[in-house]
């Protein structure tokens, strides 16, 4: 029996295919951060997506459409999660006109025509509200756009959403793009035989979505170490009151069985002992490191403190692979971003094999200055966590499979 991590890399790429004259849809994450401003911080998925893009456009592909989400809104157009806002770095990157398009099925027909305008940026897919429900009917839509379905979307690659996942029961041709297949490669190497004591570290403020996934990683890893609003769940289960911290109440009974399938499968937690506080995050004046257990009232946990720190930074020396994904605080304001840039430094400094995902997170490795300095960058966070869990991740399940790829048994 092979494993699904070998199943995912048996997938056919772009190299397997023909695109020469014909309709490419590629399915990219250009859910990049953005600043108060609302200039991206970071475009290194946009740069991680142009040698699929480069190849379309150079094997001469007659039309090259793009498809992404930019953050979370609720199925209808909000300006700004507009991917307008992505178009002109595109340009920049791609050196070429990017026609974007608001209302694919109006410009149905122009997309079909082969000419010299050839890439097109489609409008968010999230603001669609079938995208998320992976409705037939988008999907429909959006695969009678394309000859070839190309999946590039790793940072998306766990979600079965109508353009990762449904799209592909409308597409006679659908493979992965080069990224998709650079990213599992890396992760085979990683977490085929991994070099242990394998250490996670998880952070970041998406809590719901990857708290539970948590409770089936334990087998695969020998510490845990949780920082960032993620901690501020656990700390709440622990039965600590975090005053005006962000965290989900919903979860604190995951964040507990969390905790009690670590102690089934032995393995070390690692939860903040002391925390930066602020009463006002806008205009940080007030700011304060206290121990976990003293946030003062109408203050919020807003990093990880300079114990913790150093509590962090020894267990993650012990350790010969280190997987982090969520920053350890509001890393994006000066006075907050200590926590997280430190714990980049650690792991960076450790002799581990180390990869860092997510894209908030690849960004504070960035401002940190030690991107180099990693033994990969991946620009998936949920998706890392859930290759790590063990599982195939829907946007490799139904693309077409290498003549000679091993299937599951
Ligand atoms: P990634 O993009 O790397 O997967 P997430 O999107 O899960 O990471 O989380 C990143 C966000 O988490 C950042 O915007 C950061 O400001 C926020 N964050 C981290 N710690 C805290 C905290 N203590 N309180 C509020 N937000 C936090
Ligand atoms: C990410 O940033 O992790 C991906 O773009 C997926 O975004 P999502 O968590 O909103 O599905
Ligand atoms: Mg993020």
């Amino acid at each position: 029996m092979i494993s699904n991590l070998k199943y995912m890399e048996g997938v056919q790429s772009l190299k397997d295919v023909d695109v020469t004259g014909k309709r490419v849809l590629i399915r990219v994450d250009f859910n990049v951060p953005m600043d108060s401003h609302g200039n991206i911080s970071d475009d290194r998925r946009i740069r991680a997506a142009l040698p699929t893009i480069n190849y379309c456009i150079d094997h001469n592909a007659c039309s090259i459409t793009l498809v992404s989400h930019l953050g979370r809104p609720k199925g209808q157009y909000e300006e700004r999660y507009s991917l307008r806002h992505i178009q002109k770095r595109l340009e920049r990157l791609l050196q070429k006109r990017v026609v974007f398009v608001d209302n694919f099925e109006e410009r149905k027909d122009e997309i079909a025509t082969c000419s010299l305008e050839r890439v097109f940026l489609l409008e968010n897919i999230r603001f669609e509200p079938g995208e998320k429900k992976n409705d037939p009917e988008l999907a429909r839509k959006l695969g009678s756009l394309c000859d070839v379905y190309v999946n590039d979307a790793f940072g998306t690659s766990h979600r079965k959403h109508a353009s990762t996942y449904g799209i592909t029961d409308y597409v006679d041709t659908k493979v992965a793009g080069f990224l998709m297949m650079k990213e599992i490669e890396a992760f085979s190497k990683a977490l085929e035989k991994p070099m242990r004591p394998v250490t996670l570290v998880v952070g970041g403020a998406k809590i719901s979505s990857k708290i539970t996934l948590l409770k089936s990683v334990m087998p695969k890893i020998d510490k845990l170490i949780i920082g960032g609003a993620m901690s501020n769940t656990f700390l709440v289960a622990q039965g600590y009151d975090m005053q005006e911290s962000f965290y989900e109440e919903e979860y604190v009974p995951t964040a507990r069985e969390v905790l009690d399938e670590a102690r089934k499968h032995k393995v070390k937690i690692y939860l903040p002992v002391d925390v930066v506080i602020t009463n006002d995050i806008e205009h940080p004046i007030d700011v304060k490191v206290v121990p976990a257990q003293d946030v003062l009232e109408t203050f919020k946990a807003v990093d990880i403190g300079p114990a913790t720190v150093k509590y962090f930074s020894e267990a993650i020396g012990l350790s010969n692979t280190v997987i982090w994904n969520g920053p350890m605080g509001i890393y994006e304001i000066e006075k907050f971003s200590k926590g997280t840039f430190k714990i980049a430094s650690a792991i960076a400094d450790s002799y581990a094999y180390t990869i860092v995902g997510g894209g908030d997170t690849a960004d504070a490795v960035e401002k940190a200055g030690e991107k180099e300095n990693f033994s990969f960058i991946s620009t998936g966070g949920g998706a890392s966590l859930e290759l790590l869990e063990g599982k195939i991740l829907p946007g490799f399940e139904k693309l077409d499979r290498k003549e000679d790829a091993a299937t599951l048994s």
